[in-house]
């Protein structure tokens, strides 16, 4: 059954905007939150007529965040099917030009504000025994990138944060899915000026989320090349993989 009601955060650009439409043209009801309005009134007209509920917010006011997914619930007579943590940004902080403005804005948006949206959802879906939530990691989680502490530490706490909520709801009917990408095509990864190995299309990519998502499959890596790599990565010993990282050049 595909879902009936969906919020979903950063809905404005990128794999947001995609899943978002993805699922109104499913039939979904998507409640779709960015701080940008005019970039959701310009997808409320491309889905089909009532499909977006444009929610204009900032992710990283938590109380606002909060209440727009009560809202959300209730609009949906208390039955959000999907909920979906998505927003965040990317740039680098790299150690040697340290600015701790840069690393709280990551951890506010990318770990704070992901973790309070599947918070703020997970009450109801345990209440009713249904649901499901989806949180965007990345790729990046799993080792420690050059230029990229903030960015590499928000994904590994999202993706051990979900770990933990997939373990309590076992047994429950709420599942958890994570999910990492390698690179896509968005404006993230726009301003990138390294070389992005395998770089996806936008529409590829959310083909495969919301095939995964369908599938309540606990996490989805995608592409396979880049999963492969990561799960290499990830097993070299510090030794080797230290060295071997502080070769490439650091993006600043
Ligand atoms: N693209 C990739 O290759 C890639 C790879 C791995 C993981 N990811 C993850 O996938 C997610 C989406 O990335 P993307 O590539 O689609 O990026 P994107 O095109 O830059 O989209 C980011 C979205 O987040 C929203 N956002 C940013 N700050 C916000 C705030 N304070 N409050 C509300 N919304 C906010 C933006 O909307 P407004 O500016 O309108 O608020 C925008 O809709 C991110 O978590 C990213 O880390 C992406």
């Amino acid at each position: 059954m595909p879902p009936r009601s969906v919020f979903i955060t950063g809905a404005s650009s990128g794999l947001g905007r995609g899943l978002a439409l993805h699922y109104a043209k499913e039939g979904a009801t998507v409640h779709a939150a960015a701080r940008r309005g005019a970039e959701i009134e310009v997808l409320a007209r491309e889905a089909p007529p009532g499909h977006i509920v444009p929610v204009v917010l900032d992710v990283t006011d938590s109380e606002r965040l909060v209440k727009a997914i009560r809202d959300a619930e209730a609009a949906s007579g208390g039955a959000l099917d999907l909920v979906i943590a998505n927003a965040g940004t990317s740039v680098p902080t790299n150690a040697r030009k340290m600015d701790w403005t840069k690393v709280r804005r990551i951890l506010d948006l990318n770990v704070t504000s992901a973790c309070v949206t599947i918070a703020a959802a997970l009450p109801a879906m345990v209440g009713r025994n249904a649901g499901q939530v989806v949180a965007i990691s990345s790729l990046a989680a799993f080792r420690g990138m050059p230029g990229n502490a903030s960015y590499c530490a928000s994904k590994a706490a999202v993706h051990i944060f979900m770990e933990s909520v997939r373990v309590d709801l076992r047994g429950t009917g709420v599942t958890a899915t994570t999910i990492y990408p390698g690179f896509v095509k968005t404006e993230l990864t726009a301003k990138n000026k390294f070389r992005m190995p395998f770089l996806m299309e936008l529409p590829d990519a959310v083909d495969v989320m919301a095939r995964g998502i369908a599938r309540k499959k606990p996490t989805i890596a995608y592409p396979l090349p880049m999963a492969a790599a990561a799960r290499a990565l990830s097993s070299l010993p510090r030794s080797i993989y230290e060295p071997l990282a502080g070769r490439s050049r650091i993006p600043s």
